[in-house]
């Protein structure tokens, strides 16, 4: 960012914003922007496109002396994966002003038990602070937020579509449940004896699998991308287990029906199987968010303009734009990739598609920073 020439500032948990000062500085700055950070044995294109695609966007205009009348910030976000501390898009839910996850934040810690304020001051960030409401931002501080991104699923590149114009963004929740049994011994204890945490984690995960089925609808999913069992010997009865659960839906009522059924579900386990329910917790239970018109009419126009072919379609992934939603009008610019891979090695997507995302992005932000 500095090397384009652009003003940098950290916030308290590592959200890195980059200004280039319009004509009017004093209006409300245009801001793009994405992450960096991925899951384990994910891609390199999911986020990271956002954040070099921005700082492209902005070294362009700059370059050919183009002057914004308002000014633009590339953001690149802390934490948009859930990986290390348990919660998405923890920068940007920061600076939209989430109170709860400002005070959670305040005991959490990730595996190995190192607090999220120890990791964030040895990266430097959060010094002397231990209130993170520092980093909320005012709603109007942005007149709009675009974010650049592989659509992560297949459909642009079925229909050999350059460009998707997201109009929404799925609703994600996320629960973190655990089972507590009496554990012991695989060969000594018989099968009437057991109450196995393991079956009953089990059975819970092939419930969200029914409970999602049983909605009726395509967009409804529910992933268990965690499964823990303990202590984890072969030879040993399971007496805990532990569960992560991810489930999605453009409907919001839809989803929070699959989130109370996979809590009865959970309840009724305990009773077949005689384990206790330690914890069922909500982490998060995210409203759905839409984009602006003005910023769908903007990107249409701009991939008209560079003739590109273009479609209007939801995002079924989350992404910061979910949150920046709550600050500032907001909208998405989706480019191809390969045969929709993402959240796995095989993520790609090409330079042309790149190269077509980015030129969308700095046409769009040039007209939303003119008005
Ligand atoms: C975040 O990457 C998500 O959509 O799961
Ligand atoms: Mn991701
Ligand atoms: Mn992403
Ligand atoms: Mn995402």
């Amino acid at each position: 960012m500095e090397l384009a020439g652009l003003s940098v500032r950290e916030d308290a948990v590592g959200n890195i914003f980059g200004r280039w000062d319009g004509v009017e500085p004093e209006l409300a700055a245009v801001a793009t922007g994405s992450h960096i950070d991925a899951i384990p044995y994910s891609g390199k294109y999911d986020g990271v496109i956002g954040v070099l695609g921005a700082i492209e966007a902005i070294r362009v205009p700059k370059r050919s002396g183009f002057k914004p009348r308002r000014s633009l910030e590339v953001i690149l976000f802390t934490s948009e994966e859930p990986t290390r501390f348990g919660i998405g898009s923890l920068g940007s839910r920061l600076l939209a002003g989430s109170e709860d996850l400002a005070n959670s934040l305040k005991t959490t810690t990730d595996i190995q038990n190192i607090s999220f304020l120890d990791a964030a001051r040895s990266a430097g960030y959060s010094k002397n602070e231990d209130d993170l409401s520092s980093v909320f931002l005012k709603k109007g501080t942005y007149s709009a937020f675009v974010e650049l991104h592989i659509e992560q699923g297949p459909i642009l590149e079925d229909e050999g579509i350059s460009i998707g114009i997201v109009t929404a963004i799925a609703a994600p929740a996320s629960l973190t449940v655990e089972f507590e049994g009496n554990g012991g011994h695989a060969g000594a204890v018989l099968m009437p004896n057991r109450n196995d945490a393991g079956l009953a984690a089990s059975e819970l995960a092939l419930a969200v699998e029914r409970h999602v089925l049983d909605s009726g609808s395509i967009d409804t999913v529910g992933t268990v991308g965690i499964l823990e069992l303990h202590p984890g010997a072969i030879n040993s009865i399971p007496s805990k287990s532990h569960l992560e659960i991810d489930t999605r839906d453009i409907d919001e009522e839809r989803r929070n029906k699959v989130v109370e059924k996979i809590h009865q579900s959970a309840i009724k386990i305990t009773k077949t199987r005689g384990v206790k329910l330690s914890d069922f917790h909500v982490i998060n239970q995210d409203p759905p968010a839409l984009s602006d018109e003005a910023i769908i009419k903007a990107v249409e126009t701009a991939t008209k303009e560079l003739n590109l072919t273009s479609k209007l379609m939801i995002s079924r992934a989350y992404h910061d734009s979910l949150f920046m939603a709550r600050l500032s009008p907001m909208g998405m610019i989706f480019i191809p990739c390969y045969k929709g891979y993402s959240h796995k090695p095989e993520e790609f997507a090409t330079i042309q598609d790149m190269s077509n995302g980015v030129k969308v992005l700095t046409l769009t932000l040039a007209k939303l920073s003119s008005h």
